[in-house]
């Protein structure tokens, strides 16, 4: 399979650093039951054709427990550090974030993070005191060099208020579930005046799991005119938004052609046919549990 020759664009995060606008994900699919220490050898091989494809942004997380095997890849390679973007994210050693770095970084292989998230809020049950205390452990894995940037992930406005009340160091970005059938209100016009960015988790759900909504026949419509896949729309629409897409896939060939969405554009009239068509219809395909059928927060 040709290596389609192009640069995956960056996005400068407020701390200066930059992010590669697509992130291949190592979660979700390739999640491993609690206390599997087994590796996964088919995820390694699926990491290392990500990165010979072009993606350098890789997403991990302790609780996946897959951070061997990003390292184990990673090390295959043989690409040199500085030109990898490595996410890992910290829950089930929430208590410990000091012994959860370490940890992770000893999984990877790896002298430090480019991007070391809280995963999610809910361990706070929305005390404010909680979160920001994890914040300013969070804080400590920057200062001490294990991270060159820090974030968060699922925080919704009220969870980043109580975090930028102290914050030393603002959160560099959230990531977020984000595709048309879960918007957010205003969610992302609050992260741009707080020059907070966001990445997309599940951005492909219209298509995987909440197939038969009202956006079908538009997906298909405008993969025919771009000749591209309809994953590739809704890849295009979260771009086109100034977010980051976290994805995944076992497939080399599902992998080469995502990294088309930067060679096409939506007019500003499909975006927003797209944005208006999901928003008539809700879905969250994670993290269900903490929220209402209806909540669409
Ligand atoms: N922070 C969080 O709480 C959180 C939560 C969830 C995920 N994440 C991160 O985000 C990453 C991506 O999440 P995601 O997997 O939900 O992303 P996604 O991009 O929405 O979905 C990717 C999945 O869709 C499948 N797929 C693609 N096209 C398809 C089609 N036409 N029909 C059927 N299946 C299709 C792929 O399978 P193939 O292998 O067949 O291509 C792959 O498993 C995760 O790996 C993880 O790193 C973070």
């Amino acid at each position: 399979m040709a290596k389609l020759e192009l640069n995956i664009p960056d996005l400068t995060l407020p701390d200066g650093n930059k992010i590669p606008q697509i992130g291949y994900g190592t979660g979700t699919a390739w999640y491993k039951k609690k206390g599997d220490t087994s590796k996964d050898k088919a995820l390694v091989e699926a990491i290392q054709t990500a990165i010979k494809v072009g993606y350098t942004h890789l997403d991990g997380a302790e609780t996946y427990g897959t951070e061997s095997e990003l390292g184990e890849a990673i090390s295959k390679s043989k690409v040199p550090r500085e030109k990898l973007f490595v996410t890992t994210k910290v829950t089930d050693n929430i208590q410990d974030i000091p012994g959860a770095i370490d940890a992770s970084l000893k999984k990877l292989g790896l002298k430090y993070v480019d991007l070391y998230l809280l995963h999610e809020p809910f361990f706070a049950n929305g005390k404010e005191a909680e979160l920001q205390q994890k914040w300013a452990q969070m804080e400590e894995v920057v200062a001490a060099g294990k991270a060159k940037s820090i974030g968060v992930s699922n925080f919704l406005r009220p969870d980043l208020d109580a975090i930028l009340k102290t914050a030393k160091v603002r959160p560099a970005i959230n990531q977020i579930e984000l595709h048309p059938y879960l918007q957010h209100g205003n969610l992302l016009d609050f992260h741009k005046s707080k020059d907070i960015k966001v990445a997309a988790y599940g951005p492909l759900l219209p298509l995987t799991k909440f197939k038969g909504g009202p956006l079908d026949p538009l997906l298909v419509s405008l993969a025919k005119k771009y000749a591209v896949t309809e994953g590739e729309i809704l890849l295009r629409w979260i771009i086109d938004q100034g977010v980051v897409a976290v994805t995944t896939s076992s497939k080399e060939q599902r992998l080469s052609d995502y990294l088309r969405v930067f060679t096409f554009d939506l007019t500003p009239k499909e975006l927003e046919q797209i944005t208006e068509t999901g928003a008539q219809h809700h879905a969250r395909g994670f993290w269900n549990h903490k929220f209402a059928d209806t909540d669409k927060s």
